[in-house]
């Protein structure tokens, strides 16, 4: 057994079913993340990526299967699942007009967590925001805005991160420096969660990587697995340019039609 299948699970998706009316968006997925694992859900525009995220957070109670974080069930337990998460919000979802370091508190406020002035200093130097403490949150640069709310996401060191495309309209340093932290954070023991539409992204950051489409499994494994798993498969023989890459699998997995 390997060092990895030691490790215990931190979150665990089972035959989960999401039906929106007469839609089926996750239709029986099944995957778990182990600690200290950093997973990519992957997959083409509304394969499901964020509906799975959203019943791991508890917005949204699924039709079938369920979802535990740290052994305890998002749709039994949602205030104790929230606690163990730490969730990337959308940038825009911030109040624009407040200065990041209210927002930060008012973030801190409600996980109950006291932050003095220092700590949080140290918090936005780490994400290099030490110098912008009063700068209302809108005046922050896309990058900025980023990484802002990644910090925010991990206000109170969750054991888990959920990243819904956390370096869309990124620029190649802030997806750098990105990347830098998700490995800090995988050095220092907490497990990610991440959907990107990069390939070169799952490959660089990722242990394992779920490949869905239509809301079901396609592919599950290591990145460099993955491609030697599927190397052969016709379908991935027909679109490559070369030698067989993720993006390549990716692509003989689940069409070249593109997605509405
Ligand atoms: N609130 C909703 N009401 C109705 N249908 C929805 C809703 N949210 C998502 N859907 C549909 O469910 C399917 C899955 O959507 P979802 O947002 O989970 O996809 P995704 O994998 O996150 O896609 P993207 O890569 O574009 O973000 C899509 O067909 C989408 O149109
Ligand atoms: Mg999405």
């Amino acid at each position: 057994m390997s060092e990895a299948e030691q490790r215990p699970t931190i979150l665990e998706v089972q035959d989960l079913v999401v039906r929106y009316g007469s839609q089926t968006a996750v239709d029986g997925l099944s995957f778990s993340i182990l600690r200290g694992e950093i997973f990519g859900l992957l997959g083409p525009n509304g394969a499901g990526k964020t509906t799975t995220l959203s019943v791991i957070e508890g917005l949204r109670k699924p039709d079938a299967g369920h979802a535990a974080v740290d052994g305890v069930e998002t749709v039994h337990a949602p205030l104790a699942v929230k606690a163990k998460l730490g969730v990337q919000l959308q940038a825009s979802s911030f109040q624009s007009e407040l200065t990041i370091e209210q927002i930060a508190r008012l973030y801190a406020g409600l996980y109950g967590l006291d932050l003095p002035r220092r700590q949080l200093r140290e918090r936005l130097a780490d994400v290099g925001l030490e110098q912008e403490l009063a700068k209302p949150f809108k005046k922050l640069s896309g990058g900025q805005q980023q990484r802002f709310s990644l910090m925010v996401a991990s206000i109170h060191n969750p054991p888990i991160l959920l990243l819904d495309e956390p370096t869309a309209g990124l620029d190649p340093q802030s997806r750098r420096q990105l990347w830098d932290r998700i490995e800090r954070s995988r050095q220092a023991g907490g497990s990610i969660l991440l959907t990107t539409h990069s390939m070169e992204e799952a490959q660089s950051v990722c242990d394992r990587v779920a490949i869905i489409d239509h809301g079901r499994l396609q592919a599950l494994g290591a990145p460099k697995d993955l491609v030697a798993m599927h190397r052969d498969d016709p379908r991935v023989r027909a679109v490559a340019r070369g030698d067989v890459t993720l993006e390549d699998v990716f692509i003989g997995l689940t069409g070249s039609a593109i997605r509405d």
